[in-house]
């Protein structure tokens, strides 16, 4: 492979200069030579190798909003891999992300810029620990979140996103005729569904490594310091985060809230580049910035993006007989919400 000049020359400086513009709330201008090269690099290897980047909304500004094709949660990342026309698919986000856009698109190369950018959720649970939960509670549904490997997602009957976990256990258990689902593995996320529902959980011990992070006094603390905040907390926060915040969503939830009030003062209870995301676009809404870093998001970079697309790796397969099963999870989670005839 051809080492690739990545010089921040007068004419990298000018094909990025629109680019920089989204950014340049957020981003100082003395790193924008590090960055410009890698961006325009991408941006012209993508168009060669019809690639499209699919970037989780806790990428960094430079990448949410320089290389990415389409940005979102997790729902909308899996809806966009099921439908897009591109033949390669390169994953800006974590590992079972990369997998859920594998199990929609089988034929479609899709990679990841590093290997190593799991997730502390789908860490916590295996397949064959769903299997023995499914023997102790025979009959019951088992809703499964998307942060779970392929394997999981395989013994499940239905995947949830944070943004329709609501809508895909109440389904559920209205179908089975059940009270009481089983849904694996974020203790918090059940909990907090299991609160708007009324529904029965079963949960499993499993947490986000960000989202534990946070506890109540922390929100009493950020209101004290800045009166009229509005607190938005994503799901994965425990209970007690949830109920002293104003408002809880999924990532894309959240950043809809801020796009539709325009709170004066808002802070995001979640990880870091969140708010750096969003700011970028709302320079009227003043961000208070706590947050916890994702160390498996921010695996992913320029530098390794690139190295991505010119190496067409790393390849992210899924045993085809797995696929199968996990497809049928993920498709169901998809139908939830849709009128039937669609
Ligand atoms: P969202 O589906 O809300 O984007 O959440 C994914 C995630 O990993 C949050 O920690
Ligand atoms: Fe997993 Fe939490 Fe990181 Fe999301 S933020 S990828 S749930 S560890």
């Amino acid at each position: 492979m051809a080492a690739m000049d990545l010089a921040y020359t007068p004419k990298v400086a000018a094909a990025t200069a629109p680019l920089y513009g989204k950014v340049a709330a957020v981003v100082p201008q003395i790193e924008w030579p590090v960055h410009a090269p890698y961006v325009e690099a991408i941006n012209r290897l993508k168009r060669e190798k019809n690639a499209v980047i699919l970037a989780h909304n806790y990428m960094t500004p430079e990448i949410f909003h320089c290389v990415a094709d389409f940005v979102g949660d997790s729902l909308a990342l899996a809806r966009e891999a099921a439908k897009t026309d591109a033949k390669v698919i390169v994953q800006a986000g974590v590992h079972f992300m990369a997998e859920t856009s594998k199990i929609l698109s089988p034929q479609k190369t899709v990679l990841i810029p590093d290997l190593r950018a799991g997730c502390s959720l789908a860490a916590s649970v295996t397949g064959a620990d769903v299997r023995l939960l499914k023997e102790r509670y025979p009959g019951l549904p088992v809703v499964t979140y998307v942060n779970t490997s392929a394997d999981v997602k395989a013994q499940s009957d239905v995947c949830c996103t944070s943004s329709n976990a609501k809508a895909v256990v109440e389904d559920i258990a209205r179908e089975r005729g059940t009270d009481t689902v089983i849904m694996i593995p974020d203790e918090y996320l059940a909990q907090n569904v299991a609160r708007q529902t009324g529904v029965k959980i079963i949960t499993w011990k499993g947490h986000c490594e960000v989202h534990e992070r946070f506890s109540a006094a922390d929100i009493r603390a950020y209101r004290e310091g800045n009166p009229g905040v509005i607190v938005l907390a994503h799901p994965e926060c425990p209970p007690e985060v949830i109920a002293e915040a104003d408002f809880a969503g999924s990532t894309a939830a959240m950043i809809s809230y801020v796009g539709d009030k325009r709170p004066k003062k808002v802070v995001m209870v979640t990880e870091c580049s969140m708010s750096d995301n969003v700011a970028a676009d709302y320079p009227d809404v003043e961000f208070v910035r706590p947050c916890n870093l994702c160390p498996h998001m921010k695996r992913i970079t320029l530098p390794n993006i690139l190295h991505s697309l010119q190496t067409m790796t790393y390849e992210v397969t899924v045993d085809p007989a797995i696929a199968v099963r996990a497809k049928a999870a993920v498709e169901r989670m998809l139908a939830v919400g849709k009128p039937k005839s669609a």
